[in-house]
């Protein structure tokens, strides 16, 4: 069964990734930064299930997390889903002229590009070798609609503008890891999963039932 690595594992959809592959039999190594508050996961009870600690944006976790992936799968993995991703509360929603000054603005984009831009990159960095020791080679990486731009431009939507940025560039990233390592057999893949409630938190007037998408155990 191939080995699978999910960074960003701790709830959402990086824990529905983890449900549905092991109860497919694979093997799963489920990244998460505070495994200890990821209850979702550790409620999981399946020897296929390993949970690493792993700030995506921290290569010294990372590399250590490969480290201890490899002595699991025996020195190689065969997918990995670059999944966890920042957003805030505060700003998610914000046009670019929205922010309430300049600190704001600057705070908001630097964290979704740290994040979302060279999180997945050092992620995908530090597990390379293991995947290149792997049968398949596969590098999922979750994306967003709004992050194309002729999407964005037909819809009009103005919104999620640092999310948005973020998601833009990791896509052009994505690109880069395809063409860098095309010759090497791999397949990188940058997908969108579409609208899924993944909040925990109660709705509110402003927050519908979203009508696609939603994540059973969070139902
Ligand atoms: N849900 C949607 O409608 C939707 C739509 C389009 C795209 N996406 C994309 O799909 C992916 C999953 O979305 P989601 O809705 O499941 O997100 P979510 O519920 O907000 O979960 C985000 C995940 O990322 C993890 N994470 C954040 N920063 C991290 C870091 N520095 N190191 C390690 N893990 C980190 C979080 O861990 P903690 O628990 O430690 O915070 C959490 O597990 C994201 O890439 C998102 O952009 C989602």
């Amino acid at each position: 069964m191939p080995a699978y690595v999910i960074a960003g594992a701790s709830r959402g959809l990086g824990l529905e990734f983890v449900h549905q592959l092991i109860a497919q039999g694979h093997t799963v190594i489920a990244l998460a930064r505070n495994p200890y508050a990821a209850t979702g996961l550790t409620a999981i009870d399946n020897k296929n299930l390993h949970v690493i600690k792993a700030d995506i944006t921290d290569s010294v976790t990372l590399k250590a997390a490969a480290e201890e992936t490899a002595k699991i799968t025996g020195g190689s993995i065969d997918v990995l889903i670059n999944n966890g991703a920042f957003w805030e509360r505060r700003h998610m929603f914000h046009n670019i002229l929205e922010y309430e000054d300049e600190a704001s603005l600057l705070s908001d984009f630097n964290a979704n590009w740290h994040t979302n831009v060279i999180g997945p990159i050092l992620t995908t960095n530090a597990f390379l070798p293991l995947l290149r020791a792997g049968r398949t080679k596969k590098i999922l990486t979750l994306s967003t609609g709004i992050a194309d731009p002729e999407l964005v431009r037909a819809s009009g939507y103005a919104g999620q503008c640092a999310y948005s940025v973020s998601k833009c560039a990791l896509e052009m990233v994505n690109l880069k890891f395809s063409l860098a390592l095309k010759d090497e057999g791999f397949t990188c893949l940058a997908i969108s999963p579409g609208v899924v409630n993944t909040s925990d938190a109660p709705r509110t007037p402003a927050q519908p039932p979203l009508q696609c998408g939603t994540l059973t155990h969070n139902a």
